[in-house]
């Protein structure tokens, strides 16, 4: 299968996820495509009063010759990455026929309502949505905890 994974980073701990993802597929025989979105501008988190996102993405990928798409992004303020759903919201209108996951990675707290919030927009754009995945990463990742989300993505991923 021929497959997408968008990711916003900002430290690089979704990208590590990403890499991890991306390395297992490859193992399995998937062509994989990794881009970390790219912006002009400030990005700041979105918390609350003093959030400031006058942003433009510089390098939205097109996702049309894919067969499933993986959507990775931070958890900002118990929110999706501001620069995620700008991505989906705005570049992203035709999935249907496509699969599509969602990951985040947090300190904490607040990966249901990112998945939620990532998710939405999946749908709205007609894709099939799998289920996605909320890691917690403070400094490193659990190993194990890694292991095992990238085993459950995959298995859903490579299910024809
Ligand atoms: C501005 C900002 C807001 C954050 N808000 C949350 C949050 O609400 N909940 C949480 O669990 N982690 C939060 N974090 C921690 C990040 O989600 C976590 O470090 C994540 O793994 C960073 O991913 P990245 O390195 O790919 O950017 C926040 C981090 C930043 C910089």
């Amino acid at each position: 299968m021929n497959i997408s994974i968008v990711i916003h980073t900002s430290s690089g701990h979704t990208l590590k996820f990403a890499q991890a993802i991306r390395e297992k597929l490859v193992s399995l025989g998937h062509e994989v495509d990794l881009t970390g979105l790219r912006t002009l501008g400030t990005v700041n988190a979105g918390l609350l009063p003093l959030a400031r996102v006058n942003f433009t993405i510089k390098n939205p990928p097109e996702l049309q010759d894919f067969d499933v798409v993986l959507i990775g992004g931070p958890v900002w303020g118990f929110k999706a990455s501001p620069v995620i759903m700008r991505y989906l919201i705005e570049d992203v209108q035709n999935l249907k026929g496509k699969r599509a996951l969602s990951f985040v990675t947090m300190g904490g707290a607040g990966g249901g309502r990112a998945l939620r919030m990532m998710n939405g927009e999946l749908e709205a754009a007609g894709a099939e949505v799998l289920e996605g995945e909320a890691l917690k990463y403070f400094i490193k990742p659990n190993v194990l905890k890694l292991e095992a989300a990238v085993e459950r993505i995959c298995g859903q991923v490579c299910v024809a």
